[in-house]
């Protein structure tokens, strides 16, 4: 497998452990950025909830890389209000995924990668995206049994 992770981490959780599968898939890594960075968590709270209602959009400063290479994409996420955040959903709609495996991660609290991943598969249509892991608080996926059938 040649594999890219994408990721955003606010607060370090989701950047843990991209890091560690970064080092266990020995492959590349980019963060994904947002226009205007989040701030502690109940600011982000009041923000992001704002944004959902009002439907505002956000971007990411990142630039789009070059996946041409790669053959499998790892998008990694917090969830918030239960699904990806909306910049990281519109970085990956501008990706060029097509034809690639999309391998989704997620950080949360009591919610579950499944609640993002209708969102994920409408902005990568032609990808499958496959074997999701959840990394909550209240539900962790086995991570040992996910890396050996992603690997
Ligand atoms: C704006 C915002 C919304 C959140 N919404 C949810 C949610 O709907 N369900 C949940 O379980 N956790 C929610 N969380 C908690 C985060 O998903 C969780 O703390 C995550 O692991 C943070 O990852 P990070 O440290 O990489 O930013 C939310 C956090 C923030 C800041």
């Amino acid at each position: 497998m040649k594999g890219m992770i994408l990721y955003y981490s606010k607060s370090g959780t989701t950047e843990k452990l991209a890091k560690r599968i970064q080092q266990d898939l020995a492959c590349d890594i980019l963060k994904i950025e947002p226009e205007d960075p989040y701030g502690n968590y109940f600011s982000s709270l009041a923000r992001v909830g704002k944004e959902l209602k009002n439907k505002v959009p956000v971007h990411s400063v990142t630039e789009v890389p070059d996946l041409s290479g790669y053959d499998t994409v790892l998008v990694g996420y917090p969830i918030w209000y239960l699904e990806a955040p909306a910049f990281v959903t519109d970085f990956i709609s501008r990706c060029n995924l097509a034809g690639k495996t999309v391998i989704p991660f997620a950080t949360c609290g009591l919610a579950n990668i499944s609640s993002t991943l209708d969102t994920l598969k409408r902005v990568c249509p032609k990808s499958e995206v496959v074997h999701p892991l959840n990394w909550g608080i209240a539900k962790k996926d086995d991570y040992e049994e996910w890396i050996r059938a992603i690997r």
